[in-house]
């Protein structure tokens, strides 16, 4: 594979060198389709399964054209995936080779980087983020990349607004950090949260950095994680390489139904209608929680989420279970020590939240 792009020249000789596999949809879609073993009739007549006897498209343009026109961005900037999870496996599965390259990231942080980076096989550097703010360190990043050559550093991941901090970095502070790994690493900002945030998104800045990587996600406010669908946004190149490792078919006809009823310009006002009732109940309820007397500080959060330091986290933990609510203990995690994360729920979802804090620290 040849392109122009400096991205390219991080990617794994093996996936550059790769053949990749060409499912019988990507190469027709109509005609007398004898092509791919699908049987000739869906299991049962009606509109939920007409068509489902067919595999789906590899990447619908549908979607994909969504994608482009609410992120700003061109249709070849986009690669649909089965959730950003898939985005960010992908990331790590061309980038980086095995027992030698890396992937940063500052905990506490979201989870599957790191999990990605252990099934690839390759490193990881941990550049802890200090409690109460979590600031990035650009300086830090910077050094740790530049400072070894053996084992290069290929992916850093930043998570704004970040799980389960709800920090949000700004775009000129990400953007200039861009410009110091380049040539060097991708810079993958995943802005699961971003629609609960005030802070510009970077995906208007792909055209200019080509280095950079964002990640989006349908799961969080357009309330729709079961469908299983995000997006990756990057330079055309390095999409098209991301294109030959995916999956042949990485999303159900299904859920590229359903999103495409909903994910569209038009559909963003019901999703920002939604996300308004969401942060005005946050804040109902970090006004009560902080009314709490074990409850010890709240941090600032950008997100659907408060992360909670309190007196006992696992009597905490203990009474909500009691009671059946489920909370995110993250009192594990580098500087959390007694914190516990809960999502915004609905107003009754919260009030039963509030009722098990009040019982184990009031
Ligand atoms: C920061 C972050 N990124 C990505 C994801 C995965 O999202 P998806 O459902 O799109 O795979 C999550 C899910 O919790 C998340 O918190």
């Amino acid at each position: 594979m040849k392109g122009p792009s400096s991205v390219l020249a991080l990617a794994r000789p093996a996936v550059l060198a790769l053949k990749p596999y060409t499912s019988a949809r990507s190469l027709a879609t109509e005609g007398l389709l004898l092509d791919a073993n699908e049987s000739p009739w869906p299991l049962r007549s009606g509109k939920s399964f007409s068509g489902l006897n067919r595999y789906p498209s590899p990447q619908p343009p549908s979607l994909r054209t969504a994608a482009a026109s609410i992120y700003g961005v061109k249709p070849e900037s986009v690669l649909v995936t089965r959730g950003s999870d898939e985005g960010i496996e992908l990331l790590v599965r061309g980038f980086c080779e095995a027992r030698k390259d890396r992937i940063l990231f500052c905990p506490p942080t979201y989870g599957v980087y790191e999990t990605a980076a252990a099934i690839q096989g390759c490193g990881t550097v941990r550049l802890d983020a200090a409690p109460p703010d979590f600031r990035l360190d650009a300086r830090r990043i910077l050094e740790a990349v530049g400072g070894s050559k053996s084992r290069p550093v290929k992916l850093v991941f930043v998570c704004t607004p970040n799980n389960p901090t709800g920090t949000a970095y700004g775009r000129s502070e990400l953007l200039a950090l861009a410009r110091g790994l380049k040539g060097r690493s991708l810079l993958v900002v995943d802005e699961a949260y971003q629609e609960f945030s005030d802070l510009p998104s970077l995906t208007k800045d792909l055209r200019a950095a080509s280095n950079l990587v964002v990640l989006r996600t349908l799961s969080k406010a357009w309330g729709l994680a079961g469908l299983r669908c995000g997006f990756t946004l990057g330079d055309p190149a390095l999409i098209a390489l991301l294109q030959r490792i995916r999956a042949p078919y990485p999303l159900s006809e299904a859920a590229v139904r359903l999103a495409a009823s909903v994910f569209h310009p038009g559909g963003v006002k019901r999703m920002r209608d939604s996300v308004k009732r969401i942060l005005k109940e946050r804040e109902a309820l970090a006004a009560r929680l902080a009314e709490v007397p074990g409850v010890l500080s709240l941090f600032e959060t950008h997100a659907n989420f408060l992360l909670v330091k309190v007196v006992n986290a696992e009597l905490l933990l203990k009474t909500a279970r009691r009671r059946g609510v489920i909370l995110r203990d993250r009192s594990g995690e580098p500087g959390l020590a007694g914190c516990v994360r809960v999502s915004v729920g609905s107003p009754a979802e919260n009030s039963a939240a509030l009722k098990c804090f009040s019982e184990a620290l009031g």
